[in-house]
C-alpha cells in the first residue's frame, strides 16, 4: 500500500484564499486589515529569505506589512524601545521577532516585551501557557505545530483516542504539539508519548504511534520498521544535506532530507508528508492566520 501524500503546498494555497476573503470582508465592514510588523536584526542569509517570504505572503493576503530592518549592532535598549513602538501601535497586530538574534541580545528579554495580545508567533510566556491551558484561553498556538495539527485535521485523521507519538522535546515544536494533541477538540484528545535522546527505546514507542510526529532534526532517523502500518506520520524535519543547481532558476539551492526515510515509510504509512512540501509552507500560513485572528480580537469580532 503506498501512503496518501499530504501536500502542505496544496493546503497552504486553500488556507490563504480562506484569508484572503475573510480580510477584504472585514475591511468592508469595519474600514480596516490587519497589521504584521516583521523586525529583522542583521543580515543573516536564512532569516533574510524567511522575513521575505513572511512580508511576500502578508501582501498577498491583504495585510498592511511593514519590514523594520535593524543593524546587526542595535543595543538591547533600542529594540526594546522599537518593539514598545509597535506594542503601542493600534494599525500594528502582530509583531514577530526574527530569531535568531545577535549575541548582544537577551533573546528572552525581547519576546517577553512584545504585547502578548500581539505576539503572533505564540513564543511569550503568557501564550505558552494560555497554550498549557486549551480551550477558549489559546489565542495564538505556535505557527508550526498549528500548521501540523491543521494538516492531520484537513486530511481526516482520527486523533481521538489515537496513540501519538512525538519525537524531540523543542520548545518552538516537540512540547507544544504535544500538549496540543492532548486536549480536548477537535484534532487532539489523544494519548501522547513523547520520546527524545534520553529516551531508552524510540524504536518501540514509535511502533505503537497511529499518529508520529517527527521533530528532531536528524536525517533519515525514523527507520520504515519503525512506523506501524497505516499510520499517519508528520516530518517536521528540514536537514540540509547538499547541494544541487535548480532546474527552474538555474540557482544553486540546498537539498533538504526530512527526519523520517521517506521513500521507504511511504509504502507502510497511511498518510505521510513529504519534505520539503510538507509541514513547511503551512508556518508562514499559521502566522497569517494568527496575525488575522489578532484584529479579529481588537476588533472583538472573534
Ligand atoms: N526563526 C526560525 N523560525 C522562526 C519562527 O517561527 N519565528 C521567529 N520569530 N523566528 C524564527
Amino acid at each position: 500500500m503506498s501512503a496518501k501524500i499530504i501536500k502542505g503546498t496544496e493546503v497552504r494555497e486553500k488556507i490563504l484564499e480562506e484569508i484572503t476573503a475573510e480580510v477584504a470582508q472585514i475591511k468592508e465592514k469595519h474600514g480596516v486589515v490587519p497589521g504584521l510588523v516583521t523586525i529583522l536584526v542583521g543580515e543573516n542569509p536564512a532569516s533574510m529569505s524567511y522575513v521575505t517570504l513572511k512580508i511576500k505572503t502578508a501582501h498577498r493576503v491583504g495585510f498592511k506589512e511593514v519590514q523594520d530592518s535593524q543593524s546587526v549592532d542595535i543595543s538591547e535598549e533600542d529594540l526594546l524601545a522599537l518593539i514598545d513602538k509597535y506594542n503601542n501601535d493600534d494599525t500594528i497586530n502582530g509583531i514577530l521577532v526574527q530569531l535568531p538574534l545577535p549575541d548582544q541580545i537577551d533573546e528572552k528579554k525581547i519576546l517577553n516585551a512584545i504585547n502578548p495580545n500581539k505576539d503572533v508567533d505564540g513564543f511569550h510566556p503568557v501564550n505558552v501557557g494560555r497554550l498549557m491551558i486549551g480551550g477558549p484561553e489559546v489565542k495564538f498556538p505556535p505557527c508550526t505545530p498549528a500548521g501540523i495539527q491543521e494538516l492531520i485535521v484537513r486530511s481526516g485523521v482520527e486523533t481521538s483516542g489515537a496513540e501519538v507519538v512525538v519525537v524531540g522535546r523543542s520548545n518552538i515544536v516537540g512540547k507544544p504539539i504535544a500538549n496540543m494533541m492532548l486536549q480536548k477538540g477537535p484534532g487532539a484528545n489523544s494519548t501522547v508519548t513523547v520520546v527524545h535522546t534520553r529516551t531508552k527505546d524510540m524504536a518501540a514507542h514509535c511502533k505503537r504511534a497511529d499518529v508520529l510526529i517527527v521533530a528532531a532534526g536528524v536525517p533519515d532517523l525514523v527507520k520504515p520498521e519503525w512506523i506501524k502500518p497505516g499510520a499517519c506520520v508528520i516530518d517536521v524535519g528540514v536537514n540540509r544535506v547538499g547541494e544541487k543547481i535548480s532546474e527552474k532558476t538555474g540557482k544553486k539551492i540546498a537539498i533538504l532530507k526530512g527526519d523520517v526515510d521517506f521513500d521507504a515509510a511511504k509504502e507502510i504509512a497511511g498518510w505521510i508528508t513529504p519534505v520539503p512540501g510538507g509541514v513547511g509552507p503551512m508556518t508562514i500560513t499559521m502566522l497569517m492566520k494568527n496575525t488575522l485572528k489578532s484584529l479579529k480580537f481588537h476588533l472583538g469580532i472573534e
